[in-house]
């Protein structure tokens, strides 16, 4: 391998060339990277008109102890529905309750994980005209642990109205499968809307999953587009994600049901703390909005000005002044200063569908007049064609085997170097090999990753998908980042970008492999600073995507003087088989930075390496 680390030969690759895509597919946000433990919080999931559904809450009690229903007489004008328990036991009378009471629990998202010592912050809105004494407790999922209790009293007519009540439990105790229930022993009707536990310990206190959004944060990720895929066309447009219904105080967004990856969500996770998720990862904000269009309907040119105004509106919420009409409410939910959006992205691979370009000229001349620094990406793919309308980046979704996704190394060689830039927006290895996340998928994902760095003079930015599955519900595979209740772990993909993490904005400098017919070898050389200590480092980064060993001879000229002399060489794979897995039981079977041992830097110098089935950098 000849490298050229010089000066004059390296080019500058895109600021934000490496970032992530978060899409509520799997139970991604919705029990998930969104730290809320109840599921329906406010009793809407089985729909706006009653009686309805309560799922997942569970009754406790018989039909002579309690009887469960729903009404709509909840405070909150967007959501209506409220939970009524009339209570028919009573501990002073002859109808006595069962021990621990009757009423209703929620299991959370196959389980709440409680862990001792840490404190819960229970919000929950009650009515009653009778006296009340609810005891608010996290039990385990027998119901026979106590991790945590509070107790609501009060007198008759004390909480004859809507009464918010908040509190914190701390747990003495750990459990993975605990749930909320909400439990008494004395009759009469009590109320209850809009209840949330959320863990008082989340990634910047800003309520995402510790774990997981450091996960996110150790990528490094250079932007985040967010909220979809597909969740953002939605089956239905009906069904698909409205960003203004996800604003505002939790309690009165109405949620909506998933209608693509059929769940519902409490939005909990909303365009708000999307652009607050961006923030806190140090990532740009990308958001993908509806162009009036989902997998069965779509709004015509004609009448689709209403869709052109609210992404205006979106757009004001995330960077219009504190005063303006949509800043006025990102300012009341504590963010005063604009959030940095300069990417929308119109639409999602709907380029082949009959209104999309004449809708999506209006949405693009009218964003460009009032945002004229924003970048508009276009679904209709301009990497063998020039684009027949204007766009400054255009998305692509690379999904395929590996054998042919480690061949799409060469994918943008010969792209017009003219256009627009791509925006490979979704990429993974699909399919049998693809497995639940394997060795030779993210092998395959590092080769195409590598002949982005090389066409990142035509390809602006590159992210994943799916970043997330909930293990209790797969519906895509594979997924960067698996995880249940309590723990989660990385597959190889996910361990394979920390590979690419000091790419956005480095130095991309030319290298040659000279490996005769043996065409399962690709490689790329960086230059990048550390901020830390303005040190600039070398990084080779080498797929062995074949079979054979290869005895490799690696050489660098044109580095300049002081060359510290030490380095390391990692490994994500080695001596592994193509179908190997990360799991619960062996999260770190394949992962990054086990070390092989020093690399040394001897001027022109090189070093033999045995390359096996494997992604090194040194
Ligand atoms: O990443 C999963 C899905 O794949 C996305 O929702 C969609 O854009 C693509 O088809």
């Amino acid at each position: 391998l000849l490298v050229d680390a010089s000066s004059q030969s390296g080019r500058k690759m895109p600021d934000n060339l490496f970032g992530i895509f978060f899409e509520e597919i799997n139970h991604a946000g919705a029990g998930g990277l969104w730290a809320e433990l109840v599921s329906n919080r406010g009793f809407e999931a089985g729909g706006p008109n009653t009686p309805s559904n309560i799922d997942p809450w569970v009754i406790i009690g018989n039909e002579s102890q309690i009887i469960v229903s729903t009404d709509r007489t909840s405070c909150f004008a967007r959501n209506k529905v409220a939970l009524r328990m009339e209570v028919l036991c009573d501990d002073k009378g002859s109808n006595t309750c069962p021990a621990g009471g009757v009423g209703v629990y929620n299991p959370g998202f196959w389980g709440m994980n409680i862990e001792r010592g840490k404190a819960y912050k229970v919000i929950l809105h009650i009515k009653s005209f009778d006296s009340v004494k609810l005891s608010v407790s996290l039990v385990s999922s027998d119901g026979r642990q106590n991790l945590a209790t509070h107790n609501i009293i009060a007198e008759s007519s004390e909480l004859s109205n809507w009464t918010k009540m908040e509190f914190l439990l701390k747990s003495r105790g750990t459990n993975a499968n605990s749930r909320l229930q909400l439990t008494t022993t004395e009759s009469g009707t009590i109320w209850v809307d809009q209840v949330s536990v959320l863990p008082l310990d989340t990634y910047m206190g800003d309520g995402f999953r510790k774990g997981l959004a450091s996960m996110l944060a150790n990528l490094k990720p250079r932007f985040l587009r967010y909220p979809g895929g597909s969740y953002v066309e939605g089956e239905w447009l009906r069904n698909a994600f409205r960003w203004s219904e996800t604003v505002g105080p939790w309690e009165e967004r109405p949620g909506h049901f998933n209608d693509v990856w059929k769940y519902w969500t409490d939005d909990g996770l909303g365009f708000f703390e999307f652009l607050q998720l961006a923030e806190d990862l140090g990532a740009s904000p990308v958001w993908v909005a509806n162009s009036g269009i989902s997998h069965n309907d779509q709004v015509s040119p004609s009448v689709i000005s209403g869709f052109v105004q609210n992404i205006l509106d979106g757009i004001e919420f995330a960077r219009g002044d504190p005063k303006s009409q949509w800043g006025s409410i990102r300012a009341t939910m504590g963010h005063p200063e604009p959030f940095q959006l300069n990417y929308v992205s119109l639409g999602n691979q709907d380029c082949w569908k009959k209104q999309y370009i004449e809708n999506y000229l209006k949405f693009y001349s009218a964003i460009k007049a009032a945002y004229p620094d924003i970048k508009i990406v276009t679904n209709c793919d301009g990497s063998f064609q020039p684009l027949n309308h204007p766009a400054d980046l255009y998305d692509i979704h690379v999904y395929t085997s590996s054998g042919d996704m480690f061949s799409r190394n060469h994918e943008f060689d010969r792209t017009t170097r003219n256009g627009p830039k791509a925006f490979v927006s979704e990429y993974a290895v699909t399919g049998n090999d693809a497995g639940k996340g394997t060795l030779v998928a993210a092998l395959a994902e590092a080769g195409f990753l590598i002949g982005i760095e090389r066409n990142s003079d035509v390809v602006e930015m590159a992210s994943c998908a799916p970043l997330f599955v909930n293990d209790n519900d797969r519906q895509f595979n594979p997924d960067a980042i698996v995880f249940n209740s309590r723990q989660q772990y990385g597959t190889p993909s996910y361990w394979m970008q920390h590979f690419f993490k000091h790419s956005s904005g480095a130095i991309f400098h030319p290298s040659t492999i000279q490996a005769g017919n043996y065409t399962s070898l690709v490689a790329s050389a960086i230059t990048w600073q550390n901020s830390h200590n303005d040190n600039t480092y070398l990084k080779i980064k080498i797929v062995n995507y074949g079979g054979d060993l290869v005895n490799l001879k690696i050489s660098v000229t044109g580095l300049e003087n002081n060359v510290d002399s030490s380095g390391s060489i990692n490994t994500l794979l080695t001596s592994s088989q193509p179908q190997d897995e990360n799991s619960f039981q062996n999260p770190k079977k394949l992962l990054v930075y086990g070390a092989l041992g020093p690399a040394h830097a001897q001027g022109a110098g090189a070093d033999a390496l045995k390359v096996g089935l494997s992604l090194l950098y040194m």
